[in-house]
């Protein structure tokens, strides 16, 4: 990272012009700086098992995954532990199926995470893409196709919750029963929840989609950096008991299993995990969750009253909006050329929906002029100018 001057600090952008990408920052824990700042914290190997050093902080961890274990119903038994990312997450789950099915593949649907092609490559096993249907969601039509064009092979489908461009939600408990339909009995049902997992966990009953372990899934994974606001990468993935394919053996050197992709791993993102999912109990984070659905409501509305083209599914913090061209502030939209998104994670003020659909607004009526950039001889571009 290069720092602009010493004084100044770093250029970490304004924070309200990101509004593509689904991290939460209204939580913060500076009662934890002296801690993650001043101490070095390492749960490597198992976080059941203790190991030989004291400077970790593994009950922290356990406590992080019987909370979410019980949001999931994964019952007494649950196992699991705090990763990196939703990656490495997935990767653990997938390498677990190919491990207990060495003939296995992977289905996942065209709209799921880049992360999955990356985990079945990792682990040699075939990837089979799933279609969408119209709300992008994994087609059990086509997966039944697809896994009939397969028979006898292993099967571990990943499903998705909160898919990363349009928060679609697929049918856990669909592709548990039609498992069960073609009796496909090695099988594994992996979530990748990184995005909307707690949030739609913590709607209503009469709302709330069956995706956890009750519903058929064999793994999940959710991330600590996007809806529980960490504020620093990490997720978790669980499972409703200790696998017993991964490596059980004592490694002397620490003191533990080495049951974890990651050797050692960070002592800090339980605490930053615990200090979130206890501090704000369930109560708080759907209090948060909801607010997020009001204001992505809101900004969906907003834009349709100005006439820009936008869809929002059921629930979700996602809206995906008509991609603009040049614009007079530097709004980070992602997507490509046709389409981008907004999420309204925790921490996004509607003030600043209210200045994009303002900008917006302008533009479509032609109320803003900005030169197109011309390159001068040296393939420079001049700064962009509003009038
Ligand atoms: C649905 C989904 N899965 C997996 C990931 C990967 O998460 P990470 O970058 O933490 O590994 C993301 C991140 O955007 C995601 O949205």
């Amino acid at each position: 990272m290069t720092m602009r001057t010493a004084a100044r600090g770093p250029d970490f952008g304004d924070r309200r012009y990101e509004l593509a990408f689904p991290g939460a920052t209204d939580l913060t824990y500076p009662y934890l700086a002296e801690l993650v700042t001043g101490r070095l914290l390492n749960n490597v190997g198992d976080p059941f098992q203790h190991g030989h050093g004291h400077n970790h902080t593994k009950d922290a961890e356990v406590q992080v995954v019987r909370w979410l274990g019980d949001l999931f119903d994964a019952g007494p038994d649950v196992w699991g532990y705090v990763t990196s990312g939703a990656t490495e997450g997935t990767l653990h789950a997938v390498d677990e199926a190919a491990t207990a099915h060495p003939d296995v593949t992977v289905y996942a649907s065209a709209a799921a995470h880049y992360s999955i092609a990356k985990a079945a490559r990792l682990v040699r096993a075939p990837l089979v893409r799933v279609a969408t249907d119209e709300h992008d969601r994994m087609s059990l039509d086509d997966l039944r196709e697809r896994l009939l064009a397969d028979t006898g092979r292993a099967a571990m489908i990943v499903a998705t919750v909160g898919t990363t461009e349009r928060e679609a939600v697929d049918d856990v408990a669909g592709i548990a029963g039609l498992c069960d339909d073609l009796r496909i009995t090695r099988r594994r049902i992996h979530v990748d929840a990184a995005l909307a997992g707690v949030p739609r966990a913590l709607l209503s009953d009469g709302a709330k989609p069956g995706f956890g372990f009750d519903a058929g899934a064999t793994s999940l994974v959710v991330s600590g950096h996007k809806f529980l606001s960490t504020l620093t990468p990490c997720a978790v993935i669980l499972y409703p008991r200790r696998p017993s394919v991964q490596d059980q053996e004592q490694i002397p050197y620490i003191g533990s299993a080495d049951t974890t992709i990651s050797g050692s791993r960070s002592g800090h993102t339980p605490l930053l995990l615990a200090a979130s999912l206890l501090g704000q109990g369930r109560d708080g984070h759907r209090r948060r969750a909801q607010r997020s659905r009001d204001l992505a409501a809101y900004a969906h509305g907003a834009l349709r009253r100005i006439g820009w083209p936008t869809r929002r599914l059921p629930d979700a913090f996602t809206i995906t909006l008509a991609q603009p061209d040049l614009l007079p502030r530097p709004w980070v939209l992602g997507g490509d050329e046709r389409t981008g998104r907004i999420i309204c994670m925790p921490g996004v003020d509607r003030a600043w929906i209210d200045e994009l659909v303002a900008d917006l607004d302008a533009r479509l009526h032609g109320r803003i002029h900005i030169p197109v950039p011309r390159h001068d001889s040296h393939g420079a571009r001049p700064e962009r100018a509003a009038t």
